[in-house]
This record gives structure tokens, sequence and C-alpha cells, in this order.
């Protein structure tokens, strides 16, 4: 398989939705940005073709978008055709243009619903997962080969069962753990029905990965506290897809230990979605147990997510979640900034990193960049600019970013036959990179 370069987008974040959880949790004043809902996202359900017609521009030869649940099955048990229609004309276009979709059945949003009858906590949530990925698989399958199942379950988890910030809003670990464990059921039957409409169908989950480190680097309790953070957040779902056992504990707020046996043979793929490092410290007392920040130690700025930079830790993500056995996509990898240089600064240091794991023999099959356009930045609402493409929101028009021209030039040494070129990062006007931290 040739390797996949191309840019990850999400459903809702670029469309939005007439209905879902999240028009319901905008309505209540759950986001920091009030006031401000999702409406049509970057207006991209009407532009959709001459959005895509970017594709082709920018190098890529893949492409990973979501479909809206709430869409495609309004109310339980009954699909909208017309909706399923769309993303098979989608799909199609891909086709015509020579780009491969990755599609993402599950990207953070839910019918309503969903919740009412119960949501992730429910087994029945299982059977309504399946139904769903039955219809796409029976409107897309013969078409699309590569899947994503759900997308980060355990921020998904952490968000909305743990913290509250998410829906459905709950605080509570056995609620996150009944939860998780009808997700992965979710995603191992979903496997075996798109594998079953199309024998070369390969699925995968795309995790969400942070680099983690002690706050305060000579304290063995922050110590301790980061590699529980590892151990919750970037490795229990990586054990669990290598062995068939999944462990998921939270110091002082419970632990779950389930077998999984069949997740192992129904993920064929790790994707991750890598972002940041964050630092953890020990509270003295109190829940939560701990605190987390975003440093800025190496002094490149903080990202207007206010998060760090931090292309050392791609590195070491992109090893540990090899340790899963499968083959690796790094499915998202992006940045929140108006300052396009800064963009352009962490897309070539990142695609070095991927450069020099993949020649080490790492497993990497490709890379999306997060995103195609600026978007709906959830809880953060439209003011990151994550996008290649700048969206004026005010008439939905697209202006190309320079560091669209970096990613298809990075792209053009990537995915050159000619394996000495490597990325060419002074051809793209870039600095020199220390070695990464191992
Ligand atoms: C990821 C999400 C994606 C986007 C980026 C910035 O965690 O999967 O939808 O919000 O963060």
């Amino acid at each position: 398989m040739n390797f996949l370069w191309g840019v990850a987008t999400s459903a809702y974040q670029i469309e939005g939705a007439p209905q879902n959880d999240w028009t319901a949790w905008e309505a209540s004043e759950k986001l920091k940005a009030t006031g401000v809902p999702c409406g049509k996202g970057a207006g991209h359900r009407e532009r959709w073709q001459s959005d895509l017609s970017l594709l082709p521009t920018i190098g890529a030869n893949a492409y990973r978008f979501s479909l809206e649940w709430s869409r495609i099955e309004p109310r339980p048990g009954e699909l909208d055709e017309s909706a399923l229609a769309h993303d098979r004309r989608i799909v199609e276009f891909l086709g015509r243009l020579g780009i491969e979709p990755v599609v993402t059945l599950h990207h953070y949003t839910h019918p309503r619903w969903f919740w009412e009858e119960g949501g992730w906590e429910r087994p029945q949530s299982v059977s309504r997962f399946r139904a769903f990925a039955a219809a796409v698989a029976n409107a897309l399958g013969d078409r699309v080969r590569l899947w994503v199942t759900i997308n980060e379950p355990i921020v998904l988890l952490l968000g909305g069962f743990l913290a509250g910030l998410l829906p459905p809003g709950k605080r509570s670990f056995s609620a996150a753990a009944a939860a998780l464990r009808n997700m992965l059921a979710a995603h191992t039957e979903a496997a075996a029905l798109l594998k079953e409409r199309n024998p070369s169908a390969r699925v995968g989950f795309a995790h969400n990965m942070l680099d983690f480190a002690p706050d305060r680097a000579d304290s063995a309790l922050d110590r301790r506290l980061a590699a529980a953070a590892e151990r919750l957040y970037n490795l229990a779902l990586l054990e669990a897809i290598a062995s068939g056992k999944m462990e998921w504990s939270l110091p002082g707020e419970g632990r779950a230990s389930f077998p999984v046996s069949d997740l192992p043979a129904a993920t064929d793929f790790v994707g991750v979605n890598y972002y940041s490092r964050v630092h953890l410290r020990l509270r003295a007392a109190g829940k939560p147990i701990g605190e987390f920040f975003y440093r800025d130690p190496a002094g490149r700025g903080l990202t207007d997510m206010g998060w760090e930079v931090y292309p050392e830790g791609f590195d070491r993500i992109l090893l540990l979640a090899a340790g899963a056995g499968k083959p690796v996509l790094v499915t998202e990898n992006g940045i929140a900034t108006r300052d396009d240089r800064r963009r352009r600064d962490f897309l070539r240091e990142h695609a070095l990193i991927l450069e020099h794991r993949r020649r080490a023999g790492t497993p990497i099959e490709g890379y999306f960049h997060w995103s195609l356009l600026d978007n709906f930045e959830w809880l953060e609402g439209f003011h990151p600019r994550f996008g290649l493409f700048e969206v004026d929101y005010a008439t939905f028009a697209r202006k190309r970013r320079p560091s669209a021209d970096l990613f298809a030039s990075l792209g053009r040494s990537l995915l050159s036959p000619d394996e000495t070129r490597g990325v060419s990062v002074s051809a793209a006007g870039g600095r020199s990179f220390g070695a990464p931290r191992t």
C-alpha cells in the first residue's frame, strides 16, 4: 500500500447537524465559547464538492472524514436514505479524484435519542451501533477500505463520563467503565460487519495520545502520576488491542478489568491523534488527585488552544502506538494558530519525526493533518484555526494558507519513490531539528 498523505475532518465540525447531542449541549451553554452554536460549521455541506476539489491541490492521496449518525438515523431504526446517498456521493467523488477515503463512523456526536435510551452505559448501545454500521456498510462498504469506528474513545469517556465536560456530562467511574466495555464491543461488531461486506476492509480506532511528563521532575509523586496517566490514557487501549484484555484504572476512582478477546482480530491498525504534551502535578489534598498543565520550556509559544508544541513527543508516541503490534496511521496532527508560519514550523518538525520513525522501521502507513479547513472546535467554538485553508465565517469563503503549499511539497518528498530523498526540509525552508527523545 502507498503511504497515505492526507488531511482529516469531522462532519459536525465542518457542516454542523440539524439536531444531535452537541446542538443540545451548545443550547445548554456547556461550551467555553458560550452563545456561539456550531450552526453550519464551516458551511461544508453546501460546499463539499469545491472543498474536496482542494485535496489534489495539496498533494493529498487520502482523506479522512466522518459520518453524522444523527443525520443517517434521525430516529431509532429509521434510516434517512438521502443522508446515506450524500455520503455515497462523497466517496464516489473522492474515487474520481483518486483519493483514498478513510471513513470515521463516530466522531464525538450522537443522535439525541441514543442518550435518551441510556447511551453507551447500556448494552443496547452495542446493537444500536451495529445497526448503524450495517446501514453504512451497505451504502459504502464496497467502496471504502479503511475505517475508523470510534474517534478517541478514551477522550470521550474522560470528557463525557468523568469530567462532565462533554455529552452526556456525567462524573462516574463506573458509568465510564460500562461505556468503555460497550464501545469496545461496538467497535468489534462493526469491524466484523465491515469486513463481511468487504474482505479487504481494514478497521481501527483513532486514539488520542499525549506525551506525559511530571511537572516537578524531582517529585516521585508527580512521576507516579505521569505514569498512571500514561497507562489510563495512552496504554490501556493499546494493550487491550494487543492482548485481548482491558485493564483501566483511575487512581482514587476505580478499576475496570475485563476480557475483550475479539478486539485484537477486529483491529487492523492503530490510528494516532497526536497534538501535545502535558505536565502532571499531584495535588496536596482533595479530588481530583492531580492537575495538568501545558508548559512551554522550549519557548516555542503555546498554541491558540493553550497546548504545548512538542514534536519530540511525537516520536515516543509513535513508538508506543506501534507497541500494540499493528500498523500505525497518524489519523490527526495539527496546530491551532492564526500565524501560519507557526503552522509551517509545526508541519516540518512533525514530518521530520514521521520520516525518522518510518526509516527506523516503525510500520507507519499514513499521516493525516488536522485539518483541511478551519472549523468548529467543540468547547472552544470557532476561535482556534486549524486549517490549511482559512475560513471566513461571515461569507464561508476559503483562502489558501501558505502551509497548504508546504503540505504539498512535504508530501512530494515523503511519497517519492526514491527512498533516499526523505523529507526535503531545506527545500521547504525549514530549520534543523535536534535528536528526538527515545
Ligand atoms: C481532536 C479531535 C478533533 C479536533 C482536534 C483538535 O482531539 O478528534 O475533532 O477537535 O482534537
